[in-house]
């Protein structure tokens, strides 16, 4: 359920909106997507993940080429995999079950299967732990594996290309640890990987037939539908997995089929074009009012900043108005003791998405009804203000007198009128979760068709990339690299 109703707009509003959708071209680029056209231009490649959503009996295809086939063979064999070590029948090399599953990835190789396992947890039957490691920082491993016992841990590595430094370095450290406990011959049965590269994981160690597979054509950050939702699987057992991927199809399904202006993403987008580049308000904030989803932010975070944070178009000009905002955000109603006084009082327009769960998660009713209450409470504030005037009243009323009120009044002005969007499901139920994680990746979409920009590549994390090599090569004491003298003043303070 999403209200929109509080954001600054008339019915006029909506339809020019609508009309700018059209005007860019929204129903066949929307239809392009579904039919795996290579829309990635920069990388000539689809973004089909749509696909390895689909549940319907048609084919899928990827620049001409139907994909299910090989879609439904990743998952049966995910759900052999999971089935088999939840169940007890694969085991480790000692003969012993799994308890622990150690997952090394990052950014969409670890956000999403993280997300969904907290958001999901209370599905887990407890037959396995989860643990999650994305930080080359290598406190992040030694803290997972703390509590861990090597004859009982099973490690993913989840890498897409297989090449990601962080990755790797955090799976040298599992694998030494695992083999100075049990020796060399446990790599094969305690490892296993995720990637479009699969050869690569062999060379690592990992049994070819212990490689789940994905594709080019499955963009990092839209990932988790892909074998990258592993852990998932592990954690809760394949039918619940089978239900997110079901929640998304169904909002893949409106999405496609709904008139522009009833449809959910269209419309979140169009909302976000209007606040953004007509109202000024380049930061938008998500705000779920549930414990369950405070990764939730981090996950659309990515999901936009890397998508639609660009400044030259699709045929390469540069850009001369604003596009992806940046997302933030956190659960309420800690966010409303922390950042709030900003969306309130602050000089920086914030536009909101707040997002609340109707049923309680447990049995607290009383709780639960003042979490949604404050749910409630700071949209109607945000839109409503107060007025210095009410603000007088409202003193004078608590018995403050004449001078004092006219010198608080002003500080208890609430401008209003800030935007808010208000989402709610009625259980946070794994078939909602990924209907409401495939509505914010057709926003954005629909988002970097408005602005014409490629919201499929991320050229803008390669450069730092690029720079670290470099950089470490020197820390280590490597041949010198020529770089700027505060960059060099930088590192001679870090060499050990
Ligand atoms: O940070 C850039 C990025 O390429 C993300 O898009 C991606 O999700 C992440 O790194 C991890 O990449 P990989 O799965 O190839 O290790």
């Amino acid at each position: 359920f999403l209200d929109f109703s509080k954001n600054r707009i008339v019915d006029e509003t909506l339809d020019q909106l609508v009309a700018l959708a059209v005007q860019q071209d929204l129903p066949a680029k929307i239809e392009e997507l579904f039919s795996g056209e290579p829309i990635n231009n920069t990388e000539r490649r689809a973004a089909s993940h749509v696909a390895l959503r689909y549940r319907g009996d048609q084919a899928m295809l990827v620049e001409g080429e139907d994909v299910m086939p090989e879609v439904r063979s990743v998952l049966e064999q995910m759900g052999a995999f999971a089935d088999g070590v939840r169940s007890g029948e694969i085991k480790g090399c000692t003969g012993k079950r799994f308890k622990h599953v150690v997952n090394l990835g990052i950014g969409g190789s670890d956000l999403g299967p993280r997300m969904v396992a907290e958001a999901l947890r209370e599905y887990s039957d407890g037959a396995i732990e989860l643990r999650f490691v994305s930080n080359v920082d290598s406190s992040d491993v030694i803290k997972a594996l703390e509590s861990c016992n090597a004859e009982t841990t099973l490690f993913i590595v989840s890498s897409k290309s297989f090449t990601t430094q962080e990755t790797l370095a955090n799976a040298s450290l599992a694998r030494n640890w695992l083999v100075d406990r049990l020796g060399e011959v446990a790599v094969g049965e305690h490892f296993v990987a995720v990637s479009a590269h699969p050869q690569r994981a062999a060379e690592f160690g990992i049994f070819e037939d212990r490689v789940f597979d994905f594709w080019d054509w499955v963009g990092g950050r839209y990932s988790l539908w892909s074998a990258v939702g592993l852990p998932v699987a592990l954690l809760l057992g394949m039918s619940v997995t089978e239900e997110l991927l079901e929640g998304a199809y169904e909002m893949d399904k409106h999405f496609r089929h709904a008139p522009l202006e009833e449809n959910i993403p269209v419309i979140l987008a169009m909302l976000g074009v209007w606040n953004s580049n007509f109202l000024d308000a380049p930061t938008h904030a998500i705000l779920p009012y549930d414990e369950r989803l405070k990764k939730f932010v981090n996950y659309v975070q990515q999901l936009d900043m890397e998508s639609n944070g660009k400044t030259v178009s699709r045929d390469g000009e540069a850009i001369t108005y604003g596009t992806g905002p940046v997302v933030w955000g956190d659960v309420g109603t800690n966010a409303q003791h922390a950042f709030f006084q900003l969306l309130h009082q602050g000089c920086h327009p914030v536009s909101c998405d707040f997002i609340a769960v109707r049923e309680p998660h447990h049995s607290h009713a009383e709780n639960h009804q003042l979490l949604l209450a404050n749910f409630v409470a700071q949209t109607e504030a945000l839109m409503k203000g107060r007025s210095e005037e009410s603000a007088a009243a409202e003193l004078a009323a608590m018995g403050v007198k004449g001078e004092e009120i006219a010198r608080l009044a002003p500080h208890k002005h609430f401008a209003g009128n800030r935007p808010s969007n208000s989402i709610i499901v009625d259980k946070l139920s794994p078939a909602n979760l990924g209907a409401m994680i495939a509505m914010y990746e057709h926003k954005i979409f629909v988002q970097g068709v408005i602005w014409n920009i490629n919201s499929f590549d991320q050229w803008g994390v390669e450069l730092g990339k690029t720079l670290a090599k470099a950089v470490v090569s020197d820390l280590r004491g490597g041949a010198a690299q020529s770089h700027d003298c505060s960059t060099e003043g930088l590192i001679s303070r870090l060499r050990p």
